[in-house]
């Protein structure tokens, strides 16, 4: 799993993902050097300084969309988008980090269920059936999207498994024109 993570990081050279440039190995442990990127969490961002402006949010998410574009286009997905994992710099740079969840899926076929954030996935991860891997990410920006403009996550905790799939579709589709 954690190979697997490796040599996924390592084929992705792409100016808004987190750079890997190599391995350290202790006795007990693995550790591994990225580039240096001086920014916040959106997350840590949200909670300093509030909602987010459409202004601020575009080249956001136009970053991160390129990002999982640029991803989805090698057939591998990220699989645990959310604020935590999207780093945003005052020169207004997005980088995307933890490719723990990544993986490579065939184009055309289903991919397996295999855990994530709650809040951020599609109603057919949470149902725990097999589901388009790209789309998942596609959803999983929205929910970021929602929650940057709103502060507020866009489904209430019972509301998650019956959520309308097309919203997250027609947020991005809105912020890319
Ligand atoms: C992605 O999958 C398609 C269909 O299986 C294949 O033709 C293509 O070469 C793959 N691309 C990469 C970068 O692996």
């Amino acid at each position: 799993m954690i190979f697997l993570m490796f040599i996924i990081l390592f084929s992705l050279h792409y100016p808004h993902i987190v750079q890997a440039l190599g391995i350290t190995l202790s006795t007990d442990q693995c550790f591994m050097v990225t580039e240096f990127f001086e920014a916040d969490t959106l997350s840590g961002m949200l909670c300093t300084q509030g909602k987010f402006s459409e202004e601020l949010v575009k080249p956001i998410i136009l970053q991160a969309a390129s990002a999982f574009g640029y991803m989805h286009n090698l057939n591998m997905t990220h699989g645990d988008i959310k604020l935590g994992n999207l780093l945003y710099s005052k020169a207004g740079v997005l980088k995307v980090i933890d490719f723990g969840l990544a993986k490579k899926f065939r184009p055309g076929t289903l991919m397996r269920y295999r855990g994530g954030t709650k809040p951020f996935m599609s109603p057919e991860i949470l149902q725990k059936k097999n589901y388009d891997g790209p789309a998942a990410d596609v959803w999983a920006l929205g929910v970021v999207l929602h929650t940057l403009l709103r502060k507020k996550h866009p489904f209430k905790k019972k509301a998650l498994q019956v959520s309308n799939k097309i919203d997250g579709f027609i947020m991005i589709i809105i912020i890319l024109i």
